[in-house]
């Protein structure tokens, strides 16, 4: 009976949550349409309207899978705390603005941040979404997280949380004090607060490319026991054989191949032996191909050059290369997780 109901507020918990972004979606659609007509809004074309009712079966499944995380206590019910609604809605006119400015520089193909910081990749210094001042600002970093559940309409933290089965399985058997979990491309933290939460003992290492981003992760998790670290996924500044864990969630598809296959040779160098790794992304070509459109137009419509690569990789082989055995899979949505160990 508690489960029960404990099961009806995740459900109704959800869909509020979906139908206020599916709202916020509309507005900040219509604002940017209005306030720049020339640019071509990506519309949903007909035969994925069509497929409607199975997306959102596709939707309800995820996130009933995603009530089992909170009732056989893997996470408590703390991580589902909204953020204030006067700070949400506080930010919202800076993202419809925001939108019109991404609009503008999308038709002008402006792909270059204004501005640099030294030492970094040349890959990594783009406006991926067409995001203002790519990962490089901290207006970047204070909208991201918001405009990213815009675009999935509310989905994305619990795709993102489709990574706490296999790290639970991982870790639920040691002493927690003895645990290291490290996490590369954090961004703003935006699954960090809840792993810190579900996991408050451990030591938890944080780490980003991007200093704004990082700084926002800072402030967001300030009263949390979490170390932060600017750091390359591909260069870890950190001893062999370190950590129990090593997850990402979505690095995968912003980084060429070759910083794709350092990145995992990294991962596999720092990991104890029979430690995880767990990586969340996007789901590639073979996966789902109800999503095929999704995969198309996501690079074009988004500017995310390193996507199509991404999606077209095989990630078990790349894994196997670096020394890692047989990697399982977990789909959720548009994006699915993968874990695997080191021998
Ligand atoms: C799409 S965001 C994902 C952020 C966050 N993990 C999330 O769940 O939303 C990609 C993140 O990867 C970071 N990043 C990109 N290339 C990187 C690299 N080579 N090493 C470390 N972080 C990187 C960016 O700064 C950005 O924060």
């Amino acid at each position: 009976m508690k489960k029960l109901l404990l099961d009806k507020t995740h459900q109704a918990y959800h869909i509020t949550r979906t139908l206020s972004y599916v709202g916020e979606y509309k507005l900040v659609q219509n604002f940017t349409k209005l306030f720049s007509p020339w640019v071509q809004v990506p519309d949903v074309p007909q035969d994925q309207r069509d497929k409607r009712d199975m997306i959102l079966q596709d939707i309800k499944a995820m996130y009933e899978e995603d009530a089992t995380l909170f009732s056989e206590g893997i996470l408590p019910y703390s991580v589902l705390t909204p953020e204030s609604p006067l700070k949400h809605l506080k930010r919202l006119p800076k993202i419809m603005l925001a939108s019109v400015r991404m609009g503008r520089q999308r038709k002008l193909n402006i792909t270059r941040p204004s501005h640099s910081e030294e030492g970094l990749p040349d890959y990594f210094k783009r406006n991926f979404h067409w995001q203002i001042d790519g990962y490089l600002s901290r207006e970047s970093a204070e909208l991201y997280n918001h405009q990213v559940e815009i675009l999935f309409t509310g989905t994305a933290q619990a795709m993102r949380r489709l990574i706490f089965k296999p790290l639970y399985e991982a870790i639920k058997d040691k002493k927690p004090e003895d645990v290291q979990i490290l996490e590369v491309a954090a961004g703003t933290g935006e699954i960090s607060e809840s792993v810190s939460k579900a996991f408050p003992k451990m030591n938890y290492t944080i780490s980003d490319l991007s200093r704004a981003y990082l700084s926002g992760a800072q402030e967001r998790l300030k009263n949390r026991k979490v170390n932060f670290i600017q750091a390359a996924a591909e260069d870890l500044p950190f001893k062999d054989q370190s950590q129990d864990v090593v997850f990402s969630v979505f690095l995968f598809h912003e980084i060429p191949s070759s910083v794709r296959e350092k990145a995992i040779q990294e991962a596999f160098r720092v990991l104890k032996p029979q430690g995880r790794l767990i990586i969340v992304d996007s789901i590639q070509k073979q996966d789902m191909p109800d999503y095929q459109w999704a995969l198309y137009r996501f690079p074009i419509d988004y500017h995310e050059p390193f996507y199509k690569g991404y999606t077209e990789w095989d990630m078990t082989q790349t894994l196997k290369e670096a020394g890692f055995g047989e990697p399982q899979t977990k789909r959720g949505f548009l994006t699915k997780c993968v874990w695997v160990d080191k021998p």
